[in-house]
């Protein structure tokens, strides 16, 4: 039987329950589809900080770049520095492995309702966040800590590859969608790096001359995100506009509970990363009533880069069949379920011989 080697990382809070709820619809689905993953998991993060110092042990990465992919939770907890867990675990991760496209599909899901009004019309697009440079730069510092002088810089890094890259995914992923390409800007405040992203941009697109592609500062198009949503085919915006708009968007269509996200290395040089766009949700942990839906959906995208596509309109399927149905829903979603009792609808939904749901 095929196999398929994972390594999961629950990470903090919520990440430790929606980790191993998205594993049991995996597992099910891939039983279903003769396959198997054979995971391994690694109880890195904030307990593991507090206890050696660092998020993850200093061979981590070595590790991790033994398997097919990686399965995260979330990362960050009261207690440790935001700065200090991302930098210490997700960003290494995300560099090393030169997973330079964050991808993340929001889309309006059957059954959900969006918290706009007027009701927009149907929403599916994908927003492709660069995921490796960008506005999250270690360049910079501070000096005179605590004095009246006191001062901070931090310099965003742009590279012409970097940014070549991750456009030309935009551009190649919009040419097998509805061929519309927005690009996220700020050129007007921002007078170096964002010119230059939309020169990259200009220079890139005689080559996808079938793709359409407009220019919005990202404060318009966060506007237009709420306003008309439905008008959107891919977006690709730097690492910290997608970062934004991605939050928003997941709130646009019902919650940033449901919502994926894919860090792909597409070269597939080296292993990608698939986690929910959420966090580790500290308001919530521990009461088990995170919704795992964001999980188990970034678990989609990862059987479909594992090349098991069935498996994974299979699992999507259920998804999408659990939520149009009036049944149980995590209270993000306005319901009073469990993160166990929507796996369990999840599990039920899953139908053997039906493969038609895409
Ligand atoms: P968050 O996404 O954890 O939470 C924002 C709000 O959404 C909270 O009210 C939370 O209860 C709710 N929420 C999030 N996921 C949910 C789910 N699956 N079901 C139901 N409700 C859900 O963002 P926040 O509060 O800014 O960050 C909390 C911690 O997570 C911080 O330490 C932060 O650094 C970290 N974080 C980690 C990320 C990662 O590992 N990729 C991404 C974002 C934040
Ligand atoms: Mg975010």
């Amino acid at each position: 039987m095929p196999s398929h080697r994972i390594a999961a990382i629950p990470g903090d809070g919520i990440g430790k329950e929606v980790v191993p709820a998205a594993r049991q619809a995996l597992d099910a689905v891939a039983r279903l589809d003769g396959f198997s993953l054979a995971w391994e998991s690694f109880e890195w993060g904030c307990e593991h900080y507090q206890r050696t110092g660092a998020m993850m042990p200093p061979d981590g990465l070595e590790t991790l770049a033994g398997f097919e992919a990686i399965f995260l939770g979330a990362v960050g907890f009261p207690g440790v520095p935001d700065h200090v867990s991302l930098w210490g675990l997700l960003i290494p991760i995300r560099r090393e492995f030169e997973q330079y496209v964050n991808l993340r599909p929001i889309r309006l899901l059957p059954g959900l309702e969006s918290p706009l009004r007027p009701r927009p019309g149907p929403i599916d697009f994908m927003v492709v966040r660069e995921n490796n440079e960008g506005e999250y730069s270690e360049i910079g510092g501070r000096l005179y800590r605590g004095a009246p002088r006191e001062l901070a810089v931090q310099a965003a890094v742009f590279t012409r590859d970097g940014v070549d890259k991750v456009v030309r995914y935009a551009f190649e992923l919009a040419r097998t969608r509805d061929r519309r390409l927005t690009s996220a800007t700020k050129s007007n405040g921002i007078v170096h790096t964002m010119p230059f992203w939309d020169q990259m941009v200009d220079e890139i697109a005689p080559a996808f001359p079938e793709v359409a592609v407009q220019r919005q500062h990202v404060d318009a198009l966060a506007a237009m995100f709420v306003l008309r949503p439905e008008t959107f085919d891919v977006v690709v915006a730097s690492n910290l506009f997608g970062d934004i708009l991605t939050d928003l968007g997941a709130a646009i269509v019902g919650s940033i509970g449901i919502a994926p996200s894919a860090n792909l290395n597409p070269e597939r040089e080296h292993p990608s990363m698939f986690e929910p766009i959420h966090g580790s949700a500290p308001d919530i942990a521990g009461r088990g009533i995170a919704n795992p839906l964001g999980q188990i959906w970034a678990g989609v995208m990862m059987l479909e880069h594992l090349g098991e596509e069935r498996a994974a309109r299979r699992l999507m399927g259920a998804v999408e069949r659990v939520l149009a149905a009036p049944g149980a829903r995590t209270p993000d979603l306005g319901g009073s379920a469990t993160t166990g009792q929507l796996v369990e609808q999840v599990l039920a939904a899953l139908e053997p011989d039906d493969c038609r749901t895409n």
